[in-house]
């Protein structure tokens, strides 16, 4: 078995190259984003293996099935990048719908602490022997209420961890899980409570620019926004605005709506195209991480075991249950 592995960075290759052994399955590693132009790297491969920021749209899929690709390994949970009711019936896509939650939920909390308590500020004041506090007040999480949207492996872990720093923890979830330690509120309600807001939901044509130039204005003043979860949850322009008018008192971006050609990569030495972005960047109250929630060596051989078992149960002839189909998403 043969599989042509997309947006290759150097941390991927030894865990896919350790469990792909064991079972009999050769990675091929490219740089490159599969897309329109790339797909025909494929050809003569059984499967394709890609992440985040690979164009799976109609015109791949099609190129992908004309060049007799039978699969497309998904090597990350969201999948919003496929277009599944298109892939449906023509090829199978698989995905690891959980590797480790505690890497992003721990992240975000990272991200949340980092953030209200100065960190990256004073990380860079005590590296230059400055040891002035001035401006560097932070707030006490315990007490705080936070609103988690989307309750689901990752949401459910950082209502956990905020549990455990004495938050009073609000949840809207379009399915409750009663099992979840949180107590479960309208979304209107939590906009209008919440001190710190994280999205843990997917990204649907229901939830996409959840946090608008509208829902903005329901806010609590100072709200401390997080999001590990997908980039278009938030419009990023009335994100910034809310920031400029102090509506919101701070932002924490693992993800961001126009990251596929930009984050992942070193761009050090280049212009950025992107104003808001660039802007966002600019905030001291905004810290972005470029996609690095996931980023522990635990999720990476999580992610590559996974990945291969799904690989291995296709090239049995077994039924995968990391299978998606759109109609198997209800
Ligand atoms: P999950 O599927 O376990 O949980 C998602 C939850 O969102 C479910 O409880 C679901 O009922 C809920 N939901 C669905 N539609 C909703 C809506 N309209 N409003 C409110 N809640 C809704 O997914 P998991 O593993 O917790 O991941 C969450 C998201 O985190 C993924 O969709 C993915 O986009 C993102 N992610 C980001 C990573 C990173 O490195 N930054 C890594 C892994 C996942």
């Amino acid at each position: 078995m043969k599989v042509a592995f997309f947006d290759t960075k150097p941390y991927d290759k030894p865990s896919f190259e350790e469990f792909g052994e064991k079972q009999g399955i050769k990675y091929k590693f490219f740089e490159t984003k599969l897309n329109i132009d790339t797909a025909d790297l494929a050809k003569g491969y059984d499967g394709v293996c890609v992440f985040v920021n690979d164009t799976v749209n109609k015109e791949v899929i099609d190129k992908l099935c004309q060049n007799n690709i039978k699969f497309i390994a998904l090597r990350c949970a969201g999948f919003n990048n496929v277009d599944i009711k298109h892939a449906y019936g023509k090829i199978k896509v698989f995905r690891v719908p959980a590797y480790s939650p505690y890497a992003v939920a721990e992240h975000a909390m990272a991200m949340l602490l980092t953030s209200i308590r100065r960190i990256h500020k004073a990380y860079i004041r005590t590296k230059d022997f400055n040891f002035s506090l001035n401006g560097l007040t932070g707030f006490d999480l315990h007490g705080k209420t936070v609103g988690i949207v989307g309750t689901g492996k990752i949401g459910s872990v950082f209502a956990d961890i905020c549990n455990g720093f004495g938050m009073n923890v609000i949840a809207y979830d379009k399915y409750p899980n009663e099992k979840v330690n949180a107590k479960y509120v309208s979304l209107e309600q939590l906009f209008g409570q919440s001190d710190i807001i994280s999205l843990h939901c997917p990204l649907t044509e229901e939830t996409e620019y959840l946090i608008n130039k509208r829902s903005i204005e329901r806010l609590k003043k100072g709200v401390v926004i997080i999001n590990t979860s997908r980039g278009a949850l938030i419009d990023a322009e009335a994100l910034l605005e809310g920031i400029k008018s102090r509506k919101i008192g701070a932002a924490c971006l693992d993800v961001y709506e126009e990251e596929s050609d930009l984050f992942f990569e070193d761009n050090s030495g280049h212009i950025l195209e992107d104003d808001t972005l660039a802007r966002l960047i600019t905030m001291p109250n905004v810290i972005v991480t470029s996609h690095q929630a996931f980023l522990t060596s635990e999720a990476l051989y999580s992610i590559a075991e996974t990945t291969t078992k799904n690989i291995a149960s296709f090239m049995n002839n077994e039924k995968c249950e990391n299978e998606i189909c759109h109609k198997c998403q209800g």
